[in-house]
């Protein structure tokens, strides 16, 4: 089965084709991302308009090209997978209606793909873990853990009450001037840095539940720089990346226990830190669990993870209706220990 997905959430657009065998074995035969990155930069953050607009001009040269080098011509596909939320309305907008006009011109299957479930799949593109697992999927718009059975259960035990971590990357990185996206300018200059000079919070790592805040971390890192004292912005950023790092493998490994389950599964943009990956290692170690991430390209936003997901919604019978529609905010069945 050949599975052509597309992913148009936030500030990427991308497309990719997957061929799934009878083992259930997953060959990616392409997979590319329009990334809009440079056209957001001069704001400091994603500007919503522009992002739909971008959508709109790349999507059909972009579907093309990824069919084009999957070798494939569009009456080859399968099914059609489209992410249908959570993200920006306007630019999900876009992805949704071009996949429907699709699916229906060729006669096939639309599937909705929730993009968080889409994040916490991509492990199957290389190497997923047996079921079930805890899953923690941080990236510039979400930060959440769940317990997860199968592809198509995914359970909440906790997410943020304010920013996603990514988020917090992204708007410390604005304050210090460092430029857009914030995750990958601030661990690069951390690595320079001591993240013990300067102490930061470790926001709710004692409370009992699975929820995180970043919002107050973000404005401890506006106090230094306000305190009018002298600091190195290398020790600044690693104490950060260090005190987002700590809250996220710490309130993991709390899952773990709580759940009794030793596979965690870490994705989305931040886990392509190199920091946060080293201290779940050496957590795992310690605590005896294992923990896997998917190379940093299936990290961030990318299609292949949604024909991942599209092919397991598929196989669970879960097919749109020409009315598909798209949703902003995420939703899930909260699960409590
Ligand atoms: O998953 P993603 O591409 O998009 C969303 O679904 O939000 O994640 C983007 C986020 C951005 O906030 C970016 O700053 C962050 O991931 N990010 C990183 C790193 N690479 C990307 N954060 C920390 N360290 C990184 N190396
Ligand atoms: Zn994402």
């Amino acid at each position: 089965m050949r599975v052509l997905a597309i992913e148009s959430s936030c500030d990427e657009t991308a497309a990719a084709v997957l061929e799934v065998g009878k083992e259930r074995d997953f060959r990616l035969k392409a997979s590319l991302v329009a990334s809009q990155v440079e056209l957001h930069r001069p704001f400091g953050g994603i500007v919503p308009e522009i992002a739909s607009r971008k959508h709109l001009e790349v999507i059909y040269p972009l579907v093309r090209e990824t069919l084009g080098r999957a070798g494939i011509s569009p009456g080859e596909v399968d099914l059609v997978a489209v992410t249908t939320g959570p993200g920006l309305v306007g630019a999900l907008v876009v992805g949704v209606s071009f996949a429907k006009s699709l699916a229906f011109s060729l006669g096939k299957p639309l599937v909705p793909v929730d993009h968080v479930r889409a994040h916490s799949l991509a492990i199957f593109l290389e190497n997923a873990p047996e079921f079930p697992w805890i899953s923690l999927v941080v990236s510039g718009g979400h930060t959440a853990l769940f317990l997860v059975r199968s592809p198509t259960e995914h359970y909440l035990l906790g997410h943020t009450r304010d920013d996603a971590a990514g988020e917090a990357f992204d708007k410390v990185a604005k304050l210090l001037h460092l430029g857009y996206p914030g995750g990958p300018v601030i661990s690069r200059l951390a690595e320079k840095g001591d993240p013990d000079r300067i102490c930061l919070p470790r926001p709710m790592l004692d409370s009992p539940d699975f929820d995180f805040s970043f919002a107050g971390l973000k404005t401890a890192v506006l106090n230094v720089v306000r305190s009018g004292e002298e600091f190195l912005v290398h020790d600044l950023c690693a104490a950060f990346e260090a005190a987002v790092a700590e809250v996220l493998v710490e309130k993991t490994v709390r899952a773990v226990k709580a759940a009794g389950i030793g596979r965690v599964v870490v994705s989305g943009g931040v886990a392509a830190n190199r920091r946060l990956r080293g201290l779940f290692e050496e957590r795992a170690c310690e605590e005896g669990f294992e923990v896997f991430f998917p190379s940093p390209q299936y990290c961030t936003d990318n299609a292949a993870m949604v024909a991942v997901s599209g092919y397991f919604e598929f196989t669970a019978g879960h097919k749109a209706g020409w009315d598909l529609d798209v949703y902003a905010r995420a939703r899930f069945p909260r699960y409590s220990f």
